[in-house]
């Protein structure tokens, strides 16, 4: 049976982010795969510590960081999957810090610093592709986030998973709803109203996307 991890890189675990990785775990498992789903705030980790464990001549660590945390059994079975889906609210024009520690645990141990001399680039170190999809949520209308350039301060981690993993696609649901009540916060920048609509028109789509996404990347290997 194919095997597919999903990882929570959002602090909530029942919010956007989470309610559009549920949804592409249902489709994933309606194409047939086994999917465990992780919530990366529940596990003690850092980013890489550049110990270069995993660049070294004669490595054995095998695409999996050579930390032993909380993070390395997480890292064995992305390595082992046949699909890897990870989501992320945006802070501050990036994926939150939680994203990228776990990136760069899962990618530079994939990663190499040899020239690939027939293709051009750097080789790849995996020799098979896990695809790997990206959901990025944030509470940014869609204009907006193109023109304060979202598409590439997103899309560069986008790039960096699709060069190691061989194919990575993104789902980006933008204008999401912060607060269950907006009454309970200082906040006057967003129309409650305008969020609600979002959340009945747009945020369905979003769900389905996140269903195709899953059913997709599982039927890809
Ligand atoms: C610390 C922090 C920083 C944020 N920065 C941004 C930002 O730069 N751009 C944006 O569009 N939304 C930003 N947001 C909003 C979240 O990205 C948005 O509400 C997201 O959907 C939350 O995901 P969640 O519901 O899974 O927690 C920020 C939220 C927090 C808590």
């Amino acid at each position: 049976m194919k095997k597919i991890i999903i990882l929570n890189a959002s602090p909530r675990k029942n919010f956007n982010t989470a309610k559009l990785l549920k949804e592409a775990q249902k489709g994933a498992e309606t194409a047939g795969a086994e999917a465990e789903y992780y919530n990366l705030y529940d596990y003690k980790f850092l980013g890489c510590r550049s110990c270069f464990a995993c660049q070294r001549k004669g490595s054995t660590t095998e695409g999996v960081c050579a930390i032993r945390d909380d993070l390395r059994p997480i890292l064995e079975k992305c390595i082992a999957a046949d699909a890897i889906i990870i989501g992320s609210p945006v802070y501050f024009s990036y994926p939150t810090g939680v994203f990228r520690s776990f990136a760069e645990r899962l990618l530079f141990a994939n990663h190499t610093y040899m020239v690939d001399r027939e293709n051009g680039g750097l080789k790849r170190r995996l020799n098979k592709i896990i695809p790997t999809g990206i959901i990025f949520t944030m509470n940014c209308p869609e204009d907006l986030a193109k023109d304060i350039n979202y598409p590439i301060t997103l899309g560069e981690s986008v790039n960096n998973f699709r060069h190691i993993m061989g194919y990575a696609d993104a789902l980006y649901s933008y204008d999401t709803r912060q607060f269950d009540d907006f009454s309970k916060y200082n906040c006057d920048l967003f129309d409650e109203k305008h969020k609600e609509e979002v959340q009945q028109t747009q945020f369905p789509i979003d769900m389905q996307k996140a269903f195709d996404l899953g059913k997709t990347l599982t039927e890809m290997n």
